[in-house]
């Protein structure tokens, strides 16, 4: 049976899918969360990064979630792909720019509110400086031949298990999500947080965010076409649904976290 595995040391969160073929690790984060993530594979689940993390996905192309991804990578196979959009392929051949961002003070709030305790140094380490906006250096240390990158808009299966590709913009111009039919599980990256568990137990979208149009109206097109039973953010606790109920989590997905554009 598949199951999915919140890594949340780091500022933000890693997943670990983990089924009978092998394993998918969305959002390394840093390099302390990417070490975290090996550890977890090795001393938790009881399989080798090396020959078990056949997918590395990245939901969008931001410092805290994809910053330690060479350092994931060093540990893996040499068959693992990553899988990522054409922006990314875009950003390190320095042929675009990243999304500029509004709301800093909600970013802020975004980034520390919601971490538990006290974070490790090596957490806040990178691999490089790529996803920070207006830096010169966006590229990070990875061979771009274990890239798998997909079209703007392309929506279907990423070749591990059902899950599928979903475009959701707002946050960055490149963010998506990642669904599974099978379990109505959502990894939405930094598309929908929830950093209020205590007020709003149920997500809201991101207000520090590139285009809030885009992001209403990937919120939008979410609730018409899929039902989400567990909703695991890019920040702040994991949603589930309360036993019993069908209705989509999403229904419940609120306005920004923060000042509005
Ligand atoms: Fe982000």
């Amino acid at each position: 049976m598949e199951t999915i595995h919140a890594i949340t040391e780091g500022i933000a969160n890693a997943y670990i899918v983990n089924d009978k073929d092998g394993v998918m690790v969305v959002d390394p984060g840093s390099r302390g969360a990417a070490l975290a993530v090996l550890d977890y594979c090795n001393n938790i689940l009881g399989v080798s990064p090396r020959e078990s993390i056949k997918i590395v996905a990245m939901t969008h192309y931001h410092i805290d979630h994809i910053g330690g991804i060479a350092t994931l990578l060093e540990h893996c196979g040499p068959d693992t792909m990553v899988i990522a959009t054409e922006y990314a392929r875009d950003y390190m051949a320095h042929k675009r720019r990243l999304s500029s961002m509004h709301n800093w003070p909600s970013c802020m709030q975004t980034a520390f509110c919601c971490l538990k305790g006290d974070v490790p140094p090596a957490f806040h380490s990178y691999d490089s400086l790529a996803g920070i906006p207006d830096f010169a250096n966006l590229s990070i240390p990875v061979d771009q031949g274990r890239f798998k990158f997909y079209e703007n808009g392309f929506n279907g299966t990423i070749g591990f298990g059902d899950w599928l590709v979903l475009p959701t913009p707002g946050h960055t111009e490149d963010s998506v999500s990642f669904y599974s039919p099978s379990t109505m599980a959502l990894i939405c990256g930094d598309f929908i947080l929830n950093v209020e568990p205590g007020s709003f137990p149920r997500g809201r979208i991101n207000g520090f965010h590139n285009d809030y149009i885009a992001i209403q109206s990937s919120l939008k097109t979410l609730k018409e076409n899929i039902n989400v039973a567990a909703l695991y953010p890019g920040h702040g606790d994991v949603v589930m649904r309360q036993a019993g109920s069908k209705g989509s989590i999403l229904r419940s997905v609120g306005g920004s976290v923060g000042i509005f554009s």
